[in-house]
C-alpha cells in the first residue's frame, strides 16, 4: 500500500481509482503522507494562513424538510427565530472589529419576496456601515437567477450552496422526493451563481447512510467539473428529530467519518490546488480540535460563530453541535495557540478571495448551459 500512495501522490493528475485509493487509507503514517503532501500544494498555492469569516446564522425558517436536518420545515420542535436588523448589523461590525475581513450570512431557505428584500437591505447598511470594508457571502439557499443578480450587484461577492451528494440517487434518498428538493434545480443555481459572476461555494457530507468511496471520489470530480471556488464539507452528523436518524445504526464510526473527512479535504486540496477550502464546524462536534485538524489537512479557511449567543441554541443542524456558548473572541485566542503549532497563522483584515476565481466570460456562459443540459438529461 505505501508503495502504491507514494506512487499516486508522485502523479500530476489523479484518476478516480487513484482517488479511491487514497480515501481508503488506513494507516497512520499513510495518511500522514497524504496530508504532508496536501500541505505543500496548500503552501505554494494559497499559502499557510487561515482566513476567516464570521458566520452568522440570520434565521432558522426554513421551506425545506431535509431529512437530515434539524431545522427541516416538519421539525415542529424548532422554536423559530429571524435575527433583529441591528443585531445582524452588530455582529458583521464585531467580524469587522475582529479583523474577520468577511462575514457569511447563512438562513434556513425562505424565497418570499419581504426575504429577498430584507437580505438587499442588509447588504446595503452592512457594506455603507463598513464603509465597504467587509466582505459578504450569502448561503441562502436556492433562489430565482433574478434574486441572486440583485444580491450580487448590492455586494455579496461570493456565495455557498452545497450540493450535499453528487450522486443523484442519494441525493434523491436523503431528501423528500417532491418539487422542493430538487437536483437538477440545485445544479441550475450553482450554474447561475457561477455565470453571473459570484465566486461559488459547494460541498457535501461525508458518511452520509449508504455513501461509498465512490460516490466520494464522484463529488470531489464534481467539484472539479463545476470548476467551483470554495468547498465546505465535513462529516454527516445525526440529529434525532430527524427521518435520517432511524437509520443510525447504517452509519460509519464517528472516528472514520472523521479521518475520512480529513482525507477528503487532503485529496480535494490535491485536485483543486487553489481553491479555498472550509475546516468545516461538523469537525469540531466530532474533536476538540477538528477545524485544527482540517487545516493540518489541507483547508485554509475557518468560520467562527459571531451570532449573538441569544439565538444559537435554535439553530442546531445536527446533535452535539459545538459552540454554542463559545464567544469568537475566546475561539480566536485558542485557534491562534493551535495554528501556531502547525506552522500556520491566521489571516486578518482581507477577504480572503478565493485565489481560483476569474471573472466570468460571456463564452463560458454556453458552456455552463451545456452542462446543465448534460445534467438533466
Ligand atoms: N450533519 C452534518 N451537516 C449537516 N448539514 C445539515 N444537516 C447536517 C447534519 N445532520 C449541513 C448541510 C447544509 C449545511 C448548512 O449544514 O450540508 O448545507
Amino acid at each position: 500500500m505505501k508503495e502504491k500512495i507514494d506512487k499516486i501522490l508522485a502523479k500530476n493528475s489523479l484518476k478516480k481509482d487513484d482517488i479511491i485509493t487514497l480515501l481508503s487509507t488506513y494507516d497512520n503514517d499513510d495518511r500522514f503522507k497524504v496530508f504532508a503532501r496536501a500541505n505543500q500544494v496548500k503552501e505554494k498555492y494559497v499559502g499557510k494562513k487561515v482566513a476567516l469569516r464570521g458566520l452568522i446564522e440570520y434565521s432558522n425558517i426554513c421551506r425545506k424538510s431535509c431529512h437530515y436536518c434539524g431545522i427541516r420545515a416538519c421539525n415542529s420542535k424548532v422554536v423559530r427565530y429571524t435575527m433583529e436588523s441591528d443585531d445582524l448589523l452588530n455582529a458583521s461590525m464585531l467580524a469587522l472589529e475582529k479583523g474577520f475581513g468577511s462575514v457569511v450570512i447563512q438562513s434556513g431557505e425562505i424565497q418570499n419576496s419581504l426575504f429577498v428584500d430584507k437580505i438587499s437591505q442588509l447588504l446595503n447598511m452592512i457594506k455603507s456601515k463598513s464603509d465597504n470594508q467587509l466582505g459578504i457571502t450569502l448561503s441562502c439557499g436556492e433562489q430565482k437567477r433574478e434574486v441572486y443578480r440583485r444580491w450580487f450587484h448590492q455586494g455579496a461577492h461570493r456565495y455557498l450552496l452545497r450540493i450535499e451528494t453528487a450522486n443523484r440517487e442519494l441525493f434523491n434518498k436523503i431528501h423528500p422526493n417532491d418539487r422542493t428538493h430538487r437536483y437538477d434545480e440545485r445544479i441550475r443555481c450553482l450554474l447561475d451563481l457561477k455565470s453571473i459572476g459570484y465566486q461559488v461555494g459547494t460541498g457535501i457530507m461525508i458518511g452520509l447512510p449508504g455513501q461509498t468511496l465512490e460516490d466520494l471520489a464522484g463529488d470531489l470530480l464534481f467539484f472539479k467539473q463545476m470548476d467551483v471556488d470554495m468547498v465546505g464539507m465535513g462529516p454527516y452528523l445525526e440529529h434525532m428529530d430527524t427521518p435520517m436518524y432511524a437509520q443510525k445504526d447504517d452509519l460509519l464510526p464517528l472516528n472514520h467519518r472523521f479521518n475520512l473527512s480529513l482525507l477528503m479535504i487532503a485529496v480535494l486540496r490535491l485536485i483543486m490546488k487553489d481553491i479555498n477550502i472550509a475546516a468545516s464546524t461538523a469537525l469540531q462536534a466530532l474533536e476538540p480540535c477538528g477545524r485544527e485538524k482540517g487545516i493540518f489537512a489541507g483547508a485554509n479557511v475557518i468560520m467562527p460563530n459571531v451570532t449573538p449567543l441569544k439565538y444559537r441554541d435554535d439553530y442546531i443542524l445536527y446533535n452535539n453541535k459545538p459552540g454554542v456558548t463559545e464567544t469568537a473572541d475566546r475561539y480566536i485566542k485558542r485557534l491562534e495557540k493551535n495554528l501556531k503549532h502547525i506552522n500556520e497563522e491566521v489571516l486578518y483584515n482581507s477577504w480572503g478571495d478565493s485565489k481560483h476565481y476569474k471573472p466570468v466570460a460571456s463564452n463560458n456562459r454556453l458552456w455552463y448551459r451545456g452542462l446543465l443540459m448534460q445534467s438533466t438529461n
